[in-house]
Parts: C-alpha cells; structure tokens; sequence
C-alpha cells in the first residue's frame, strides 16, 4: 500500500479517550452498567440563555452562509471584554484574539504554525494528551518537564537544561492542571516563564482552559495580569469547563499578535472559523451573568468532596484538589504491582468502571489514575463501592491503606 499514516502519525499510542471508550463498549456488552469518570466532558446542562441565544440565531437565514473565519468582531469584542472584566487584562480585539473550533484545535494549530520539524517545545508531564501530541503531529521534539507530587505538581524550572531552554520554540504551561488539578499558588511560576521566555527568545503557550472551575474560595489567575505578558504569551480558553459547552466546541486563543496572526492564517487554509450561531452562542456566554460559574463549581465541589470522603472510607487517602475537575491520586498501596493501565484496564472489564490511567497523560503519570468528577456524588459513592471490590478481588484486603 502507498497510502499509510506518516510516521509522526502511526508513532502515536491510540488517543487514550478512544483506547478507554473500546473498553467501556466491551464492559456494557458483557452486562455492565458502566460508570464512567474517564473523559472530563462536564455532564451539566449549558446555561439555557445560551441555548436561546444559538436558536435565535440559527433560525436567522443570515447565519446560514460562511461565517466570517477569524471571528465576528462583535464575538472578539465579547472575548476582550470578558478578559477585562474577569483579569482586567486589555486585549485588541482586533489583533490579539481569536476564536477557535475549541482550545484543542488552536493548540494543535498553533504548533503545527509555529514548528518547524525538530524544533524543541517544553512541555509538562504529565498533561493533557494533545500538549504532547500535538507536538508530536508537528514534527517537534517534545522535551519533558516533570510534574512531580513533591513539588506539587509545579515543573522545577530552576533543573531545566539550559540546552532545552535555549534550543525551545515553546514552552507550555496549564494551570489549574489537567490531569493533576494542581493549581498556582501565586504569579511566581508565570513570572519566571516569562522571564525565560524574553531570555530565551520562546513563545510561553498559557492553557488556562480551566481558570472558572475553582474551589475553597480560590480565584485562578490569567498570565496577561502580568505587565508584558503579551511580548511572550498566547493563552488558550474555553467555554468548554466553564459553561459546560464541550460540545459546542467554542475556543479563543488570546495575546502576543505575531502568534495570533500566526495561527489565524493557518486556520485560513484549513477551516472556515466558528459558525456564525455558535459565535452568538458563545457572546451570551460570556456576557451572562456570572453566577452559572459559581454554581457549576459548587457542583463539583460537592462531588470532590463525596469522592474524598468515599476513598478515604476505604482506606485511600487522596489530596482534595482546589480547581478543575479531576481527582489525581496514586494507586493505592495494594495495587501498586500494576501498572496504571493495567489496573483500569480490569477495573472496567471487571466492574463497568471507567477511570483514566496516569500514563495516558505522559510517563510521568506511571503510577497514578485520574477520576473526573462527572457524576453527582451518589454515582460516585458507587463507583467507591465497585472498587473496593474491586480491590477484594484482587487478593487485597477491602481497606485500600494508601
Ligand atoms: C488542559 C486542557 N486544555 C484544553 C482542553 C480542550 O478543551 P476544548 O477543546 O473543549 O476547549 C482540555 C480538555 O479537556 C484540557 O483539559
């Protein structure tokens, strides 16, 4: 056969999401009904003044054409303004925003814009597959900065090799964390990002996909709070998390204009933009009020807390995140013979339960699972209960001490 997946392409592991979905198929034929805290696609209904605001206008037959690719200026403009308001950043909306078909899109996109092949791009391990991936689709050479528990999930800037920070393009950082729900302290990391950044010539990619999913009272910051971030900075954002619109796929990638432009003109030779509905839908979003946010986070505060209060009952101990929506824990003690695939891979043909192995996510996460919380607490309770047979079954006492 002449025609075959480039090597970039068939180099890459399955997407764990579809990897995990073949899995969860298989457990509901054998008889399971299936819990899954696998992907971390928000369960909540979008808001319904969303919901208005998309029929309204696809009802409209001026939004039947070609929508404008880069994005309505009215729909940039409600982009900007929602960054005033929420980080008090200043954005022109005519140069330093643009929406995207979902932040994934525009991340892909952007490295495939920004590398050449063999370019270097920092990026953290683990983390959400497509920061590694992408990289890899766009013929970069990912060099890993390890999340490690010690260091609360923060990358040790100071130990990364002055070789990789002079040889990168990119470096990118994600807080609040996917997949470890670690979130920043203070500005001190970003700051110090930046400071390598003007050091060092790199592009700093800010994924803040999760910056309105906070609890305990803890606000999320935006890289461009800091004087100067848009010399070095784009960030990512999202209705996706905070508005439970996954499925609406509405991105914006914001900042440096050299990079803007960059990914906008790729984005001309292979999509059309954000149909003109969805822009609408995505403008009432952001200009609602904003206790949808405050609720959803109450939510998953909620289900954070049934979780934590569930493993530890079976003898799990786990440290409560203060952001996103994922639980990230190490094996328990009994279990840690297995690999994090392994010990998913049979907890969902042998109970119907789907949670993400830590590997999926880079070999940092050896040794670690992810729960997404995406399930009112009484589900969660019983997919608690499910390993803790689980674990019996296994040979191990039912008290999973950690
Ligand atoms: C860290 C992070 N960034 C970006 C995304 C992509 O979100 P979307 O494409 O829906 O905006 C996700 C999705 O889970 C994520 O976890």
């Amino acid at each position: 056969m002449k025609f075959t997946m480039n090597k970039r392409l068939a180099s890459l592991p399955p997407y764990i999401f579809v990897h995990l979905a073949n899995l969860k198929r298989k457990a509901a034929a054998a008889g399971h009904t299936v819990i899954d805290l696998g992907q971390g696609s928000p369960d909540l209904p979008s808001p319904d003044y969303v919901v208005a605001a998309a029929q309204a206008s696809i009802s409209d037959a001026k939004t039947h054409g070609y929508p404008v690719a880069n994005g309505s200026l009215e729909y940039r403009k409600a982009i900007a303004g929602w960054y005033k308001r929420r980080f008090g950043a200043q954005l022109d909306p005519e140069t330093e925003v643009l929406p995207l078909i979902g932040s994934k899109e525009g991340l892909g996109h952007l490295l495939m814009a920004l590398l050449d092949p063999g370019d270097a791009v920092l990026v953290p391990s683990p983390s959400y597959p497509a920061h590694i991936n992408g990289v890899l689709i766009a013929g970069g050479v990912p060099k890993l900065m390890p999340l490690k528990e010690e260091n609360a999930f923060l990358p040790d800037l100071d130990a990364t090799l002055p070789e990789d920070l002079a040889a990168a393009k990119v470096m990118i950082i994600n807080y609040p964390n996917n997949p470890t729900g670690a979130t920043l302290p203070d500005l001190t990391l970003l700051k110090k990002a930046l400071g390598l950044a003007a050091k060092h010539g790199f592009l700093v990619v800010y994924d803040n996909a999760y910056s309105e999913i906070v609890f305990d009272g803890y606000k999320a910051p935006s890289i461009f709070e800091l004087p100067g971030a848009k010399e070095h900075a784009i960030e990512f954002h999202s209705t996706s998390k905070s508005y439970s619109m996954a499925g609406w796929r509405l991105g914006f990638a914001v900042g440096n204009p050299q990079a803007v432009a960059a990914l906008g003109k790729l984005k001309g030779f292979l999509d059309y933009g954000v149909p003109t509905f969805l822009q609408k839908a995505a403008i009432a979003a952001l200009e609602g009020p904003d206790d949808y946010v405050v609720k959803a986070s109450a939510v998953y505060q909620e289900r954070r807390d049934a979780l934590v209060a569930a493993l530890k009952e079976l003898g799990w101990e786990v440290t409560p995140p203060r952001a996103a929506m994922y639980l990230w824990t190490r094996l328990p003690r009994q279990a840690r013979h297995m690999s994090s695939v392994e010990f998913c891979e049979r907890l969902i043909a042998e109970q119907g339960l789907v949670i993400s192995p830590g590997t999926g996510f880079g070999p940092e996460g050896e040794g670690f699972v992810r729960f997404s919380l995406i399930q009112p607490p009484a589900v969660l309770r019983e997919a608690v209960a499910r390993i803790g047979t689980y674990l019996k079954a296994l040979g191990a006492p039912a008290k999973a001490s950690a």
